[in-house]
């Protein structure tokens, strides 16, 4: 592929690397939920790329899920004032719910959505984000599974996004001059 971007993105993570990754996580999930079972939480929009090579990664039955959440802030920055904008079709109560969060970054956003989802009392709720930013973490949100730690730089691409732009880039760069 040509890659309309590349004069304005620098990789920092191939596609190859980010499959490689998506395939060891998905396996750990595989041996730890082979007996349970599992709702894939999509947060959306920027999990879901990652959600759907994640649940293809995934050998073992489960359902998949979407929650809608925005946070608000300018295009770079959150608030950790997040709204419901798609909320889940069925309960979870008694289920495992896996979160796959696209970047942990202040952390606000997931806590927000982990005590929401505390209160349908689920059988358990762990996370799964392809990324993490611990420079800027301002709550501590216990990550299960981890795709990559990144230094403190906004990264784009594979469902994030730059003011709406970028998601659809099949791997993780940083827009130059940023
Ligand atoms: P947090 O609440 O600060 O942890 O940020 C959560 C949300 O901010 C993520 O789900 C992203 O949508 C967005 N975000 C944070 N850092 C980045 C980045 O480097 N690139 C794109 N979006 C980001
Ligand atoms: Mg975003």
């Amino acid at each position: 592929m040509v890659g309309w971007y590349r004069d304005t993105v620098e990789t920092l993570y191939g596609e190859e690397q980010i499959a490689a990754r998506v395939r060891e996580l998905g396996a750990a999930i595989s041996r730890d939920y082979h007996d349970k079972d599992l709702v894939l939480l999509c947060v959306l929009k920027g999990s879901v790329l990652f959600a759907a090579d994640l649940a293809r990664a995934i050998d073992i039955p489960l359902r998949l899920e979407f929650l809608g959440v925005q946070s608000y802030g300018d295009d770079i920055k959150s608030s950790g004032v997040v709204q419901i904008t798609l909320d889940l079709t069925r309960p979870i109560e008694g289920e495992h719910v896996l979160v796959v969060e696209d970047i942990v970054d202040t952390g606000l956003t997931l806590d927000y959505i982990l005590s929401t989802l505390k209160t349908r009392n689920p059988a358990s709720v762990r996370v799964c984000s392809l990324l993490h930013k611990p420079a800027r973490m301002k709550k501590q949100v216990p990550i299960d599974y981890l795709g990559f730690t990144i230094d403190d730089v906004f990264v784009v691409g594979y469902g994030l996004d730059w003011a709406q732009k970028y998601r659809n880039l099949p791997e993780i760069g940083v827009v130059k001059g940023t």
